[in-house]
């Protein structure tokens, strides 16, 4: 027997972003439910009080809450936006940067080491500038742009002794000479929705360190490389950040799984919560459940 689906909204605070996705969700009269992560709580043992959802959108700030709660729902075969398994990929830029590779999606060319000792050989290897990397973290914090030996030695000696677990993992990255932006671009299931420059006198171009942001075109090129990123990582609703490189093109940055996108949606005129939404439904629509209000 089919039902209309019911969708649970897993986050953190109201930013803007799910205050669009409330909105989009009220206006096609979908049923659902807003679970704050600050109050749910899992007995594992029993999965029954979520069998209500046929999906659960996850819009959660932390990155742990977020992939233990999808890990969780996946595990009960409840569907989740973006499934855990992408969380994962996208989540941690080492496994992103394998995982694109994998698939040969153009990328800069990025190192691992696990002691400060290799790291520093590594960065000899590669050449200046390169760029270091906490491999789980957003929003430009802690990245370090190394510009020669001496800075080479005291980040890597900062980070072993200051840094958490995850900073003894070295990712370090060659530096592409960028022309003052970046791109992001949003992939919806299979299509790129929508594409923003984002520019900035600063070579960290995030629009959370200041990025002015700017309407990219969604050239073919720009599509086609979004939508393989989008597939490498297990596909959903994506944020793929690109950086023009002068001589070789568009290269992959990162993925991001769990995408702000307060510039982008007024910028494009295009209802990014909405689609979201949509694609949450066609998510629940998998499971046996008839879409629509
Ligand atoms: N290898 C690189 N070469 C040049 N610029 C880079 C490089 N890596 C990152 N950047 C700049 O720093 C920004 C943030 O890097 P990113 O890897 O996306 O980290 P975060 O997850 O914190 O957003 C990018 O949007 C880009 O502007
Ligand atoms: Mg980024």
């Amino acid at each position: 027997m089919s039902k209309r689906p019911r969708i649970g909204v897993l986050y953190s605070r109201v930013r803007v972003e799910e205050k669009w996705i409330f909105a989009a969700l009220d206006r096609r009269g979908i049923d659902y439910e807003r679970l704050d992560d600050r109050l749910v709580h899992f007995d594992l043992d029993n999965p029954e009080p979520w069998r209500q959802y046929d999906a659960v959108l996850e819009r959660t700030i932390s990155y742990t809450n977020g992939l233990y709660a999808c890990r969780i729902f996946n595990i009960w075969g409840i569907p989740t936006v973006n499934t855990a398994a992408v969380a994962e990929a996208c989540g941690d830029k080492l496994i992103t940067t394998a995982l694109l590779a994998q698939a040969n999606v153009p990328q800069p060319n990025s190192r691992v080491a696990f002691t400060p000792e290799s790291a520093l050989e590594t960065i000899e290897t590669m050449g200046y500038p390169v760029v270091l990397k906490p491999v789980v973290g957003s929003w430009g914090r802690l990245l370090a742009k190394v510009n020669d030996r001496d800075s080479a030695e005291a980040i890597l000696e900062h980070k072993s002794v200051l840094g958490s677990v995850q900073h003894s993992v070295f990712y370090i990255q060659e530096y592409i000479e960028k022309p003052g932006r970046d791109i992001r671009s949003v992939v919806v299931g299979d299509k790129v929705i929508t594409a923003l420059y984002r520019k900035s006198p600063h070579w960290i171009t995030n629009t959370a360190r200041g990025g002015e942001g700017e309407l990219c075109p969604v050239t073919p090129e720009l599509e086609e490389l979004s939508l393989k990123a989008a597939q490498a990582v297990g596909g959903g609703v994506l944020a793929v950040d690109v950086i023009e490189d002068p001589k070789r093109g568009l290269l992959v940055n990162e993925v991001n799984h769990t995408m702000e996108f307060h510039t982008l949606q007024p910028l494009s005129g295009i209802d990014i919560g909405d689609a979201i939404v949509g694609y949450t439904l066609e998510a629940a629509v998998k499971m046996g459940v008839e879409a629509g209000a």
